[in-house]
C-alpha cells in the first residue's frame, strides 16, 4: 500500500472558487465596496429599514413582497414564535444562547400558515430575547406585532421601550449584516438548500456555521480582548504578546477584504451617534484598533489585515446593552435575511451542489491515487 503525499491542488479554503450566481449582494474586497440588494451599503442603510431590506432581498430572490407586507407578516411570526419561546428558554437554561437559538429554530416547521422564511425571520429575535432574559433571571416579554423588528427585539430583550437612537442603531446593524456574498454560513445554507431540504434545515445549518469564532463568533472575543488589554498604556504589550504567541486578533482580517471592511465604518458611525455614554469606551477601542493595525502590518507585511465588521459589532452591541452571549445570535437575527433569500435563489436553480475532493489517501492495490 502506498500513501500519496502530493498536496491537493484544491485550495484548502476554496478561495477564489465561484460557487453560485447571485443578485443578492456583492463583496468587492479590493475596493472595500459592499452592494446589498442592488444598493451600496451606505445608500441602503440611509434609505431603508430592516423590513425594507428584507422586501428587496426576498423580491430579488423570486418571492415578491413589499415593506408593508413584510412588517405585518413578521409581527405575526413573532407572536407565533413566543408560544414556544418560554419553554425553550427554560429547557436551555445554562447553555450558550446560540445553542438555544439553534434548538428553537430547529423546532420550527417548513409548513404552516406563514411561509417558512417569514416564520424563521420572525422567530429569531423572540427566541434570542427570551433566552437572554431567562439567563438573566427575568421573565420573557411578549412581542408587540405593531412595532418594527429592531424596536421589538430591543423591547423584548430589555423589557422597556428603547430610545430612538437605540432603535436606529439596531436597525442599522441588522441591515448592515443582512447579507454578504458567499460567506461560510450562506454557502452552508445554499448547500443544504440544494438538496431540497427546505428553509428550516438550511437556516439551522447556516447558524451552525456562523457560530464559530472565525466567522460570526468573533465579537464576544473582541470585547474579551478589550477587557484583557484594560488600558491604553497596555495595548502595545498585550497585542504584541498575542501576535508573538501566534494568536489571531479577533475583529481583524478577512478572507475577501484587503482594505477596511465597509461595514466597520457603518457600525463605527452608529457607535459615535449613540453619544457621550459610549465615548470613553469608543476612544479606548479606537486606540486598540490603531495599535493592532500597526502591529499587524509589521507582523504580516505581505498580508493586509484591517478591521472587520466584528470589531465594531462588539462596540455597538455593547453600547446597546446586548449581553455578550447574545452577540452572535443577534448577528443571526440580521443574517437570516440573507440566508433565507439565498435559499430561495438556490432552490430556483434546482441544481445539487456537489463538488469533488482530491483523494490523497491509500490505494489498496499499491498504485498511487490518480
Ligand atoms: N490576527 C493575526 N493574524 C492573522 C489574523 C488576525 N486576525 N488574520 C489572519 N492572520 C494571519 C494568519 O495567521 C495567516 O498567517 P500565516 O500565513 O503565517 O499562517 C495569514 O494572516 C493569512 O491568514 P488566513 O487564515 O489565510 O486568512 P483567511 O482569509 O483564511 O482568514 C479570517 C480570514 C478567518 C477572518 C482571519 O483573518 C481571522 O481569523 N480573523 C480573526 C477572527 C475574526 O475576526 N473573524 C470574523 C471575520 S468577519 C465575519 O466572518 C463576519
Amino acid at each position: 500500500m502506498t500513501k500519496k503525499t502530493q498536496k491537493s491542488a484544491a485550495a484548502s479554503g476554496l478561495e477564489g472558487v465561484v460557487a453560485a450566481e447571485t443578485v443578492l449582494s456583492q463583496v468587492n474586497g479590493a475596493e472595500g465596496r459592499l452592494i446589498i440588494a442592488g444598493l451600496d451599503l451606505a445608500d441602503l442603510v440611509d434609505t431603508y429599514d430592516f423590513e425594507g431590506v428584507l422586501a428587496r432581498l426576498w423580491t430579488l430572490a423570486g418571492t415578491p413582497c413589499d415593506r408593508g407586507d413584510v412588517k405585518a407578516a413578521l409581527g405575526a411570526a413573532r407572536v407565533e414564535a413566543f408560544a414556544a419561546a418560554t419553554s425553550l428558554a427554560g429547557r436551555c437554561a445554562g447553555r450558550p444562547i446560540v445553542e438555544g437559538l439553534r434548538e428553537g429554530l430547529a423546532a420550527l416547521s417548513d409548513e404552516g400558515d406563514l411561509p417558512a422564511h417569514i416564520r424563521l425571520t420572525g422567530a429569531a429575535p423572540v427566541l434570542v430575547a427570551s433566552l437572554a432574559r431567562t439567563a438573566a433571571g427575568t421573565e420573557p416579554v411578549a412581542p408587540d406585532p405593531t412595532l418594527g423588528h429592531a424596536e421589538d427585539y430591543l423591547r423584548m430583550l430589555h423589557g422597556k421601550a428603547p430610545t430612538d437612537a437605540a432603535i436606529r442603531a439596531m436597525d442599522t446593524y441588522l441591515m448592515t449584516v443582512s447579507d454578504h456574498g458567499m460567506n461560510a454560513s450562506t454557502f452552508t445554507a445554499r448547500v443544504i438548500a440544494s438538496t431540497d431540504a427546505k428553509q428550516v434545515s438550511a437556516i439551522v445549518g447556516g447558524l451552525c456555521a456562523l457560530k464559530g469564532p472565525l466567522h460570526g463568533g468573533a465579537p464576544g472575543p473582541v470585547l474579551d480582548m478589550l477587557d484583557a488589554i484594560g488600558t491604553k498604556a497596555n495595548a502595545v504589550a498585550w497585542v504584541q504578546g498575542a501576535l508573538d504567541r501566534g494568536e489571531r486578533l479577533m475583529g481583524f482580517g478577512h478572507r475577501i477584504y484587503r482594505v477596511r471592511d465597509p461595514r466597520a465604518d457603518m457600525l463605527g458611525r452608529e457607535v459615535t451617534r449613540l453619544g457621550d455614554a459610549v465615548n470613553e469606551r469608543a476612544a479606548f477601542a479606537l486606540h486598540v484598533e490603531e495599535t493592532a493595525k500597526t502591529l499587524l502590518k509589521a507582523h504580516k507585511p505581505d498580508r493586509p489585515l484591517d478591521t472587520n465588521v466584528e470589531f465594531y459589532t462588539a462596540l455597538l452591541l455593547e453600547a446597546l446593552d446586548i449581553p455578550r452571549d447574545a452577540f452572535t445570535p443577534t448577528f443571526a437575527i440580521g443574517r437570516v435575511a440573507g440566508w433565507t433569500a439565498h435559499v430561495m435563489e438556490q432552490e430556483r436553480t434546482g441544481r445539487l451542489i456537489r463538488p469533488s475532493a482530491s483523494y490523497i489517501g491509500v490505494v489498496p492495490d499499491g498504485r498511487d491515487a490518480a
